[in-house]
């Protein structure tokens, strides 16, 4: 029999026998907290903070308890499938690695942009690449074997160097383009407000800039010479506060698959595929950018509706394989998870990533196995039911 995500347990129980348990944890709460231990707090708090008092960064979790499966019984699901079609790629799964801007800090190494790439080798599951890396783009693409990967863009105010980013993903082999689009301007965050701490601007993760010929010839004198002008510089570009009417332009940049991240009304979804944009990405930034209260799984739903058919891609709170399985019952094609790979990064490198991406698989799997959901086709929002379980998450 081909093997099947749920397998992984077996895997685990059989080691078990032989007195060997696993180092990895099997929650999000162990693996949140042992990541803390090992993280450096400056780190830690950027990786694990929110904007505002991160009420928005609870309630994505927290929505996920609002919905609950409803279990079918006498289905006989032997045999699941989880494959998904994604822009005409089959992917063996509807997994997807959320861009992370300094997951490269996260590894203990501090390249963890390639211990990424390398789990997506080894897992199938996608990348979507940073433009904020600790390792330029080329050098990241170079670990996908043969998993394909996206670029995620944050467009500068220089056209010049945003289709010199985009004409370097297309040359290293990336598949998409992500464009985030809640992200010129950085949101209120606290956490890091209170230290002072900005990893960009003490430098970290602009090795896509400082890689990239334009950048380099804005600048007077070379990034390795003189590094404080060159992020200086890149603070004066980074975010450009695009508008509708952009939109032509950045559609004209590549042919390659682009997707819109960062939209959560149905209206932006409806003009995104007017313009012609190939993917809608709903996410609120995990709760990192505007605090307000909208869990990002509450604005699914009508933004699947309007997307009218457009692939449509998830994150923000996903925290097991049951959140996997509700928000692709309310329509996400993929799901993409932000810090639990990175806290799986934090602890064990690639083997830390692979085991949370397996972890995740298995769940759903076992779910869909359990609950008599063979296929994802077969997951519905009528699958679903609101339960008055919604609460937030301790803090
Ligand atoms: C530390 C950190 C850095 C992030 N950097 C980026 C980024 O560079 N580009 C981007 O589009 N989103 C970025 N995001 C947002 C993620 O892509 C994703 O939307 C979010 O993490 C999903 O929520 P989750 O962490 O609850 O899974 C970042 C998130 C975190 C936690």
């Amino acid at each position: 029999m081909t093997p099947q995500f749920g397998d992984y347990q077996n895997e685990i129980y059989f080691d078990g026998l032989r007195g060997v348990v696993p180092g990895l944890p099997m929650t999000f709460t162990e693996l949140e907290a042992r990541a803390e231990a090992v993280m450096s707090p400056s780190v830690w708090s950027y990786v694990a903070g929110g904007a505002g008092d991160e009420h928005t960064q609870r309630a994505n979790v927290a929505a996920f308890r609002g919905w609950g499966l409803i279990p079918r019984m006498l289905v006989g699901a032997v045999r699941r499938e989880l494959s998904v079609e994604l822009f005409g790629m089959k992917l063996p799964t509807p997994l997807l690695m959320s861009p992370v801007g300094v997951i490269g800090l996260c590894a203990q190494d501090g390249h963890g942009d390639l211990a990424t790439a390398r789990a997506a080798a080894r897992t199938g599951v996608p990348m979507i690449a940073s433009t904020l890396s600790v390792d330029p783009m080329e050098a990241v693409a170079g670990e996908f074997g043969q998993t394909p990967g996206f670029f995620q863009l944050y467009t500068p105010t220089d056209r010049k160097l945003a289709e010199s980013l985009i004409g370097r993903a297309e040359a290293a082999g990336f598949k998409g383009i992500v464009v985030t689009l809640d992200t010129w301007v950085t949101g209120w965050r606290p956490r890091d407000l209170s230290t002072g701490n900005f990893p960009q601007l003490r430098g970290h993760c602009l090795a896509n800039y400082t890689s990239d010929p334009v950048f380099r010839a804005q600048l007077a004198r070379t990034p390795e010479e003189d590094p404080r002008a060159a992020v200086a510089y890149w603070a004066r570009i980074f975010g450009s506060p695009l508008t509708w009417d952009d939109l032509p332009w950045l559609r004209s940049l590549t042919d390659l698959p682009l997707i819109l991240k960062g939209i959560c009304h149905p209206d932006d979804a409806r003009r995104a595929k007017d313009a012609g944009v190939d993917g809608i990405y709903c996410s609120n930034h995990g709760g990192r950018q505007a605090n307000g209260g909208l869990a990002a799984l509450d604005a699914l739903p009508a933004v699947v509706d309007a997307a009218d058919g457009l692939p449509v891609i998830f994150d923000s709170g996903v925290r097991s394989g049951a959140d996997v399985i509700k928000a692709l019952a309310l329509g996400a094609t993929a799901v993409g998870i932000g810090r639990p790979y990175a806290y799986g990064l934090a602890l064990g490198g690639t083997d830390g990533i692979v085991h949370i991406l397996r972890a995740l698989l298995a769940e759903a799997d076992l779910i869909m196995a359990v609950d008599g959901y063979p296929t994802l086709a077969d997951l519905t929002p009528q699958s679903l039911l609101r339960t008055p379980g919604t609460g937030t998450p301790p803090r």
